[in-house]
């Protein structure tokens, strides 16, 4: 099929982004929104995207006007009976989804494909609400669109395979990568970050750290592009939320259960970006408490005892702080245990560590070039307890088949700018390293999904440090 016309149904933020993903490759886009004042917002989304581009010298005047003339805007669904491929983004409602569906089945022509950007609802239930089931898929964008370069794209077992593939290889045209898969609850992508982001709001719903300090530890301590409270932010917190619930829905598994921090905020109407504030947002941002500088004793690191002394710090026994660096006993009094992950500093603080102590300590770590992450003494603290679930997800999704170690970690590095996937990741780490933290987990919450993947366990009893791959 030649593409040459495709309408996008809702021009929220996402929306907004696949018109302007489509109308960059040439394609001339029908956005469709309820009324005027939703057209409005949708174009200046658009003009604010594509402005930026502008600004940064990456689209000539000529080009974004071009690119903008491509987009048609209006209110009325009829406008779509020529299209190619018609895009639902509107919101998460199965009912008012499933609605638009049957009407666009009746609006266009019997050979335009019907795709939904939705990020967990069920593709099936979409295709059965059409006359067309065999042409219905999920061709699922990442926020931000432009920018993001992955594509899931979701077929059900009904859609035809040619229709698939055609989706796939307009994926390609689009500039970005597809990445074939069956429709289950969340996607690859979903199923595996949207847990990770649930379980940092529990440990900051549980005190284990603040909410910068997780978002700095998963950051700068494991290379993620955002930490998890900017990126629900960027994501929306009632969007995540939905998911969490879908996730749940499905599994009825404990990692999926919604933490009631976020319903919390989305009972609140603190939605994230879209509505002005989220984890974000709190006039109060940014304040922090002091602690002035003290003397220092360090126990376990040569690298940070020297860091220290060239800031003019004297390393005596009898310090005001004492920073023990490793080990996992837990400590008390003016001792505080440091774990140093990257440019990250875990400081982990019993409940008889000395509250001066730690803010003595998070400047000391400052002062010798690390982030300090003050966090209680749980096991895996903040970086191993978030990163090692998550890995062990990816893992777990790999074993049940529904998708190869390749779609895995593409689907992360282009979905989620991460650096590196999960699995590429894993095994740099170590798999011992990793199942072993996971067992301390384990011991410590009984949580059944913190228990290691069997295949995991396999690989590390057989002495691997690889996944099989074909
Ligand atoms: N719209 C258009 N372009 C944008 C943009 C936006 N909202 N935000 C950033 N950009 C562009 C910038 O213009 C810049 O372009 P350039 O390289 O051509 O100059 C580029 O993106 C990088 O932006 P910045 O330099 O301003 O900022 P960063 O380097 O911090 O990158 C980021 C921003 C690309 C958002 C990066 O932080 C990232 O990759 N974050 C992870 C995002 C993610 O995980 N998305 C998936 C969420 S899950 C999802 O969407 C699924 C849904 O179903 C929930």
């Amino acid at each position: 099929m030649a593409f040459e016309m495709v309408g996008v149904v809702g021009l929220g933020t996402m929306g907004a982004g696949i018109a302007e993903v489509f109308a960059r490759a040439g394609i001339q886009v029908a956005g469709v929104e309820a009324d005027e004042q939703a057209l409005a917002r949708g174009r200046a989304h658009l003009e604010r995207s594509t402005g930026r581009a502008l600004d940064k010298g990456k689209l000539t005047p000529a080009e974004r006007e071009e690119i903008l003339a491509r987009v048609t805007l209006t209110t009325s669904r009829a406008d779509l009976r020529d299209a190619d491929l018609v895009i639902e983004a509107i919101p998460e409602r199965m009912d008012v989804k499933a609605e638009l569906f049957a009407e666009l089945d009746r609006l266009c022509k019997p050979s335009t494909i019907l795709a939904t950007n939705t990020s967990s609802l069920a593709v099936t239930a979409l295709a059965a609400a059409t006359g067309r089931p065999d042409r219905v898929v999920g061709m699922h964008f990442f926020n931000p669109a432009p920018v993001m370069g992955l594509v899931e794209v979701v077929g059900t077992v009904v859609t035809d395979p040619g229709v698939r593939a055609e989706v796939a290889d307009l994926a390609v045209r689009l500039g970005k990568t597809p990445v074939e898969v069956d429709d289950r609850a969340g996607f690859v992508v979903n199923r595996l970050l949207l847990p990770y982001l649930n379980h940092a709001v529990t440990l900051l719903d549980h005190g284990v750290a603040g909410r910068d300090d997780i978002d700095n530890a998963m950051k700068l301590g494991v290379g993620l592009p955002m930490g998890p409270f900017h990126l629900l932010d960027l994501i929306g917190l009632d969007t995540a939320y939905e998911i969490m619930n879908v996730l749940f829905d499905e599994s009825r598994s404990d990692r999926h259960v919604p933490s009631p921090l976020l319903r919390s905020y989305v009972a609140a109407g603190l939605l994230g970006r879209k509505s002005g504030r989220g984890f974000y947002g709190d006039p109060g941002d940014g304040q922090q408490e002091k602690a002035p500088a003290r003397t220092v004793h360090v126990v376990g690191s040569r690298e940070l005892a020297d860091r220290l002394e060239a800031a003019g710090f004297k390393d005596t026994e009898d310090a005001d702080v004492v920073l023990q660096v490793g080990g996992s006993t837990p400590v008390s009094g003016r001792t505080v245990r440091v774990q140093l992950k990257g440019q990250v500093a875990e400081l982990a603080t019993s409940v008889l560590t000395e509250q001066e102590a730690v803010l003595g300590a998070r400047d000391l770590l400052k002062i010798a070039g690390y982030t300090p992450v003050p966090c209680k003494d749980r096991a895996g603290l903040v970086v191993d307890a978030l990163l090692y679930c998550h890995l062990n997800d990816a893992v777990r999704m790999y074993e049940s088949g529904y998708a190869s170690i390749e779609d895995i970690d593409a689907a992360m590095r282009l979905g989620c700018g991460y650096v590196v996937g999960p699995f590429e990741l894993l095994e740099s780490i170590g798999l011992a390293k990793v199942r072993d933290g996971l067992r301390d987990l384990h011991a410590e919450w009984r949580s059944p999904s913190s228990a290691p993947a069997p295949l995991l366990d396999k690989l590390v009893t057989a002495g691997l440090n690889r996944f099989p791959r074909p």
